[in-house]
Order: C-alpha cells, then sequence, then structure tokens
C-alpha cells in the first residue's frame, strides 16, 4: 500500500488538531501534532526559568532535553520530556507562548526536524503544525491550509481551554492569539505560510461536521482515495 502524507499547516486555533485527529479515525492514518513537541521543549524553558526569547540560553539545553513522542494504549499521542509524561502539562495556556518563542529559534527546528520526518517514513500520517507542507513533509501527498477568522479562533481556543479546566477570558484569548500569530509568521525560519500547492479551507462559517466533511473530500481527491 502506498504511503500517504497529509500536512495540514495553519495559525492558533483553526481547529488542526481536533480535525487532524477525526481525519485520522477515519482514513486510519497516525495522527501527528507537532506542536506539542515545541510545547515540551516550551515547558522545559519554564520549569528551569529560561527567557524563551533568548536564543542562546534555549539553544545550550537543548543537550539537556529528550523529547519523545509515543503512542499510548488510549491510540492518543503522549510527549514525554526527559522520560515524564508531561502531555497534560504542555496544554496549560501560559505555555502556548513559550512554545511559540522557543520555537523561533533555528538550533530548535534544526533538533526536531528528523524525528517529524521518521514518523511519515514507514507509515501514512497526517500531521498539523505550521511548517508541515512547506519544510517538514514538502512532498506531502496533501497539503491543506487550515484558517478562519481571528474572533472565531480565539472563541474556539476559549471553549477549549474552558473544557480543560483552565478558562480565558476572551479578551486575553484573543492577545494571545494575534502574538502567536504574529510571532509564528514572522519568524526568519520556517514563518507559518501557506504552501503554494496547498488547498485553502476557511472554516470560519462550517460547523465542526461541515469542517470534517469537507477535509475528509479533499483528502479523497487530492489524495485519490
Ligand atoms: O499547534 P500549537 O498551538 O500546539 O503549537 C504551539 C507553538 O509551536 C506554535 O505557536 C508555534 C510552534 N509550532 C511551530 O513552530 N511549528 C510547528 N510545526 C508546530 C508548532
Amino acid at each position: 500500500m502506498n504511503i500517504i502524507s497529509v500536512a495540514i499547516d495553519g495559525p492558533s486555533g483553526a481547529g488542526k488538531s481536533t480535525l487532524a485527529r477525526s481525519m485520522a479515525g477515519r482514513f486510519g492514518f497516525l495522527y501527528v501534532d507537532t506542536g506539542a513537541i515545541y510545547r515540551t521543549i516550551g515547558l522545559y524553558a519554564w520549569e528551569h526559568q529560561i527567557d524563551p526569547k533568548d536564543a542562546e540560553a534555549v539553544t545550550a539545553a537543548l543537550p539537556e532535553i529528550r523529547v519523545e513522542l509515543t503512542y499510548g494504549e488510549d491510540g492518543l499521542q503522549h510527549m514525554l520530556l526527559n522520560g515524564r509524561d508531561v502531555t497534560g502539562e504542555i496544554r496549560l495556556p501560559q505555555i502556548s507562548l513559550y512554545a511559540s518563542a522557543v520555537s523561533a529559534h533555528p538550533a530548535v527546528r534544526t533538533y526536531l526536524l528528523e524525528m517529524q520526518r521518521q514518523l511519515a517514513r514507514t507509515r501514512s500520517v497526517i500531521m498539523d503544525g505550521r511548517d508541515i507542507g512547506t519544510v517538514v513533509l514538502p512532498d506531502a501527498t496533501v497539503k491543506i491550509y487550515l484558517t478562519a477568522s481571528e474572533t472565531e479562533r480565539a472563541r474556539r481556543r476559549m471553549r477549549e481551554l474552558e473544557e480543560r479546566g483552565t478558562p480565558q477570558p476572551f479578551e486575553e484569548t484573543l492577545a494571545d492569539i494575534r502574538q502567536r500569530d504574529y510571532n509564528d509568521s514572522h519568524r526568519p525560519v520556517a514563518p507559518l505560510r501557506q504552501a503554494e500547492d496547498a488547498v485553502l479551507l476557511d472554516t470560519t462559517d462550517l460547523t465542526f461536521s461541515q469542517s470534517e466533511d469537507a477535509m475528509e473530500q479533499l483528502i479523497r481527491e487530492r489524495a485519490g482515495l
């Protein structure tokens, strides 16, 4: 059987992970959430009082950071930081900006690149992030750039944080989203941008189930399934 790779990129809160997870289920592909990998490095910086914007300090810490991605019996992706399962902690709202800041450093991106590529070599994957279609898997079978309006993304993020038990007011959530959009798309290395051969999917006016169907159709068409 052919190995298929689906790259999903887009700004924070566009619904990449929920949709990608759902597609992985529909197609039987492995789901890889690459943001979780950057979040794990962000968590390390947070716990060790390292300024996440300080390229030198973050780069110097890399040899002490062992990041592993495993799949639990629940089939879900777990992140290990030096052997400790940090899957829950990396979702804390304060870690989002840390992840965004550490992800701007070239050394961090290089450190994580091969690990991400390796996951797509032996099986069909659906991978979401910011630079999957442009840098990590430039030859991906299907590339989708998923987006939604800023306000809608902030609303969705707020709901998600509420469900996780770490609620945040709307204005603060919107400010975080804006800050991350700016950081992620203005960094010199692997900035967030739509790959030339990516299909744009804007879900502002779509329900979740409509977005699922739209994405499934795109994948079927583009991958010839
Ligand atoms: O997808 P997320 O919100 O969990 O990602 C957290 C941060 O990690 C995001 O703000 C930018 C960074 N990131 C990245 O630079 N490249 C990726 N492929 C995925 C995430």
